[in-house]
């Protein structure tokens, strides 16, 4: 079966790796890519909802008769140990991400990720950064959809230099100096949307100079100005 262009995406970020982790895997495609294709030796399967993992467990049951993956049902990184090579984690919000990286039980930082947060980049970003890891990759993409993928490692030494701008943590640091194309299109498309609620009469005052102010810092990342 073909992936959607996100699923492919994502895949063509995950690396060789010993033991691979897809936490909130629903239907398993990405472990499917993985295990197929020889990139890791063992896959956990991993879902808080029964019905979702129940999809992965039937695409992978062959790899979890003969050994190469294992399902688990519980919350975030419950059954995902702290040396696991690499963590994928998409689909979901940002915060809850946060929630998972930073649980006082189970949490951690992984040694290497990739994070596909459906909203609330930035407070990942602030996470990834303050919490001991590192951003390799981090740029916005189109399926129909746009969508921010975030991948890294663990910084060796525990902790990367905190030299992000404020417009980093918001829009990438990948984004702003490299323009891909789909982020030009998505910051494009807030500036069409702005302009449509800009042109209400009735629009009051606060609300007004917000849109503007928007308006013009989205301006200005489409220009360079913003760093
Ligand atoms: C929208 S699906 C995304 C599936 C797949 N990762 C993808 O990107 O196509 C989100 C999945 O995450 C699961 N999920 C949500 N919160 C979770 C959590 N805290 N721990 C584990 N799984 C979670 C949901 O049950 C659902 O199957």
């Amino acid at each position: 079966m073909g992936y959607s262009k996100r699923i492919e995406t994502l895949c063509s970020l995950l690396i060789k790796t010993e033991v691979f982790a897809d936490v909130g895997c629903d239907h398993g495609y990405c472990s499917e890519y993985m295990l197929k294709n020889g990139l890791c030796e063992k896959a956990i399967l991993s879902d808080i909802s029964k019905g979702s993992l129940a999809k992965a467990e039937e695409l992978l049951a062959e790899y979890i008769q003969d050994g190469r993956a294992v399902s688990v049902l519980g919350d975030g990184f419950y059954g995902v140990p702290k040396d696991v090579g690499e963590v994928l984690i998409a689909g979901m919000g940002g915060s809850e991400i946060v929630s998972i990286l930073s649980d006082k039980t189970y949490g951690f930082m992984p040694n290497r990720f990739v994070f596909q947060p459906m909203h609330d980049a930035e407070k990942l970003r602030r996470y990834i950064l303050e919490n001991g890891g590192e951003i390799e990759r981090d740029f916005t993409f189109a399926d129909g959809k746009f969508y921010d993928v975030i991948c890294g490692k663990k910084a060796k030494g525990g902790g990367q230099v905190r030299d992000y701008s404020e417009a980093e943590y918001e829009f990438g640091r990948e984004n702003l100096e490299k323009m891909p194309t789909d982020f030009v299109k998505r910051t494009k498309k807030h500036l069409v949307n702005i302009d449509k609620y800009l042109k209400n009469s009735n629009l009051q005052q606060e609300s007004r100079e917000t849109l503007e102010k928007r308006k013009r810092r989205l301006q200005g990342v489409l220009s360079g100005e913003v760093k």
